[in-house]
């Protein structure tokens, strides 16, 4: 047996494998293939208090080692997720974390209250990061503002008492300071990295590939990127760092806890293989038999640097 336990926060999970946010839905379809509460938790689709009809289609488009998407937080809103997919999730044997994005600091608050409120979440995770978004007349992001991240966090700190994970954008020119401010806010944990902002062209349309022209990258081309992320912020911190980005194997996941990662969310290899987040636990755990080590712990930030 190997030991796989984690902590975020006062949140136990049985294992370092959790899914990426908008990758998984709220997990009934995937349910339907496997048992999901084998996973350490399981991260719903960010809901916002209103519904949201997202960016017009085209929304995806495949890129060399990766994948563009511009959805733009399409969503039901809090009431229908409350009312449909709530009560599912209670269901489940697993921790279940429950993204929600908002327009400010009181919105995120009352978002967070409503779900601790029902009882569904056994943390959140506050996606402060969408590259799709319009806040106001310009694009811009909570997570590039260490301010707004500090105003968004401590106010869901002072109202909910969930574990509270801040999902950052990698498009910024420090990490440090805005893991720093979350942390500092009260964050039980960061989630690293929401997607890169890019773009995809089609020559022979000369039109870009995406209706919203711009979308987010993810997928194993941004591995590397995350990877240099991850390694920055857990040296800066001491809150927990849960990676994401081109998450695949089990390689892939070790890699990250070698960086000193404490979990990892597994998201574009889902849309690939709807098996991948049980496949790369399977994986970690007979990686680290063969390897004769026991526990995770053992790996964690051990890298040889
Ligand atoms: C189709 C799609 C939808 C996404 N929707 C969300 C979302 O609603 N909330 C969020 O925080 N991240 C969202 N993401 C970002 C992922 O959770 C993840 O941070 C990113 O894709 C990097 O990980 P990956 O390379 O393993 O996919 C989405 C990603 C994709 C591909």
């Amino acid at each position: 047996m190997v030991q796989l336990e984690i902590s975020i926060g006062g949140l136990r999970l049985k294992n370092p494998v959790m899914t990426a946010s908008g990758t998984f839905g709220h997990g009934t379809e995937f349910a339907e293939l496997y048992d999901i509460n084998r996973l350490g938790a399981v991260v719903t689709k960010t809901i916002t208090p209103l519904p949201r009809a997202g960016n017009p289609p085209p929304r995806m488009a495949e890129t060399p080692s990766g994948m563009l998407n511009a959805v733009g937080l399409q969503n039901g809103g809090l009431e229908e997720f409350l009312k449909n997919k709530a009560p599912f999730l209670r269901r489940l044997k697993t921790a279940v974390v429950v993204s929600i994005s908002a327009g400010g600091p009181a919105e995120f608050a009352d978002m967070a209250l409503a779900v601790e409120t029902s009882g569904c979440a056994d943390a959140l995770e506050l996606n402060l990061s969408c590259p799709n978004v319009l806040h106001g007349a310009v694009k811009n992001m909570i997570s590039q503002d260490c301010g707004a991240i500090e105003a968004v966090v401590s106010a869901v700190r002072k109202k909910c008492g969930l574990a509270a994970i801040a999902k950052l954008s990698p498009n910024v020119t420090d990490i440090t300071k805005t893991a720093l401010a979350a942390q500092n806010a009260g964050a039980d944990a960061v989630c690293l990295i929401n997607t890169l902002p890019a773009m995809s062209v089609d020559l022979k349309t000369r039109k870009p590939r995406l209706a919203n022209i711009t979308g987010g990258l993810s997928g194993p081309a941004i591995k590397p990127v995350a990877l240099k992320l991850v390694w920055d912020a857990v040296r800066a911190l001491d809150i927990p760092v849960i990676a994401c980005g081109g998450i695949t194997t089990a390689e892939d996941a070790l890699e990250f806890i070698l960086c000193g990662a404490t979990a990892v969310e597994v998201g574009t290899a889902n849309l690939t293989n709807p098996f991948a987040a049980p496949e790369i636990l399977s994986g970690m755990e007979r990686w680290l038999r063969e390897n004769k080590i026991a526990s995770l712990d053992e790996l964690r930030g051990k890298l040889i640097a």
